[in-house]
């Protein structure tokens, strides 16, 4: 059994390779080899990673993709994607061509509000709270002064500071709500810092306060941003007459829409549905906020809260026909920044951002939500065609060769192979033995 350990942290790299290894890799030196392997020989490079995050050992890569022929508001852009799943970039590229052929993606950002809380119990009188915080208002932003002169400097800062009343929900709690504009950074270290600051000034001006007669204290219970952001919201919309969207001999434009519809609406009425039609556009989503050094934690977690705010979990998108036109669109809360975080720092996400012609974070938002559109486009197209499994397991194939160690040769001639049968696991295998023997 492993024992616990302490001073972690304190160790070399390597030592703490050499106690993992001993610890839980049975001694294996070809897990130190592989863990190796992963280091850059650009030694400065591998500091900088090593310096993101505490005990790093290693590097974890994922493969960056290309999507081209993103036709967003008449602009052309080639989207930078990090993603593991085989099916995703070649699922968005073939939806972008689709589209930019039928006048592109059409974007437009609704709002972009942060929120932050401070989170406090107060057993005091509301009246006189109201009062109390009414009077200090101006000193949460005196107080804040040296960390918002330079937002306030790009136009952002702080844009309204209010008391919310949560008593009938939990006794004694309040909070002061805060909206922010944060221009284009995401935001999270400038709100936290002001949050923090609020919650000094709030506890310290409640013990001086003549207002507040009951004389209870303030006691702050956590000050942080929420990731629920509502009013940071960006609208992603595709349309066409409904006979351009012909597939092919198989299907009328009007059947390919009809049906198109009626799978965009179970997924709105049917939460099992609502989530896997969901995660189909978070496969856009996230592979460009990870690209471009974005917090994906934070992006998913506010836009499934958001999938959720009329009480059940339900699409993000939608569709319609309408006098012969087919509309395809989404609205879709994105925080993302442009500068600050990893956006200086790290080199890919960096050429990530040269590559998007280095847009403002609205512009981001925009460029992402028609990466999310165009991928649930790409899905539902499959979906209510040839099915799925076609496309993925086509892509798959890759998967499955490299996993057998098959030669450049075998490759080539089991692609050839497989562009007339069906892929599945078993027949990937049974075809490689028949070539192997
Ligand atoms: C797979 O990663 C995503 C899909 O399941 C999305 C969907 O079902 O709409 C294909």
């Amino acid at each position: 059994m492993t024992k616990a350990v302490s001073g972690f942290s304190k160790l070399t790299k390597i030592q703490k390779i050499e106690w993992l290894v001993k610890n839980y890799l049975d001694d294996r030196a070809e897990a130190i080899d592989t863990l190796k392997k992963y280091w850059n020989d650009d030694e400065k490079l591998q500091q900088l990673h090593d310096e993101f995050i505490e005990n790093t050992v290693s590097n974890f890569y994922l493969p960056l993709g290309l999507a081209p022929n993103f036709l967003i508001n008449e602009r052309y852009y080639t989207l930078p994607m990090v993603i593991e799943e085989s099916s995703v970039v070649a699922a968005a590229s073939k939806a972008a061509k689709f589209w930019s052929e039928r006048g592109g993606f059409k974007t437009r950002v609704i709002n972009n509000k942060k929120i932050g809380q401070v989170h406090f119990m107060f057993q005091g009188k509301k009246p006189e709270l109201q009062q109390f915080i009414k009077n200090i208002k101006p000193k949460f932003y005196d107080a804040v002064r040296p960390i918002t002169a330079n937002m306030e400097k790009r136009g952002g800062g702080i844009l309204d500071i209010s008391l919310v009343d949560k008593t009938a929900e939990l006794e004694n709690y309040y909070q002061l709500f805060a909206h922010f504009d944060t221009r284009d950074s995401m935001g999270a270290n400038f709100i936290n810092s002001c949050l923090e600051k609020f919650a000094e000034v709030l506890q310290a001006e409640a013990k001086s306060s003549e207002i507040l007669t009951s004389g209870q204290d303030i006691q702050v219970v956590m000050s942080i941003l929420s990731n629920y952001v509502p009013e940071c919201l960006v609208r992603a919309e595709v349309s066409c007459p409904v006979e351009d969207l012909s597939e092919n001999s198989q299907m009328s434009g009007e059947e390919f829409a009809e049906k198109f519809v009626r799978a965009v609406k179970i997924a709105e009425i049917e939460p099992y549905r609502a989530v896997t039609h969901n995660k189909g556009v978070m496969n856009g989503i996230d592979a460009v906020v990870l690209a471009t050094g974005n917090d994906f934690r934070a992006v998913e977690a506010g836009v499934h809260a958001f999938a959720s705010k009329d009480g059940q979990y339900t699409s993000l998108t939608h569709a319609s026909i309408e006098n012969g036109i087919f509309k395809f669109w989404m609205e879709i809360p994105l925080a993302l920044g442009t500068v600050g975080g990893l956006t200086s720092l790290h080199p890919m996400v960096k050429l990530a951002l040269d590559i998007l012609q280095r847009p403002s974070a609205s512009e981001l938002m925009e460029i992402t939500a028609a990466a999310g559109l165009a991928q649930n486009f790409a899905a539902l197209r499959s979906l209510i065609t040839t099915g799925i499994q076609q496309g993925h397991m086509k892509m798959h194939l890759m998967n499955i060769l490299n996993q057998h160690q098959a030669t450049e040769q075998e490759k080539t001639e089991m692609i050839e192979f497989f562009t007339h049968h069906t892929i599945t696991h078993s027949s990937v295998i049974e075809q490689l033995e028949k070539l192997r023997a």
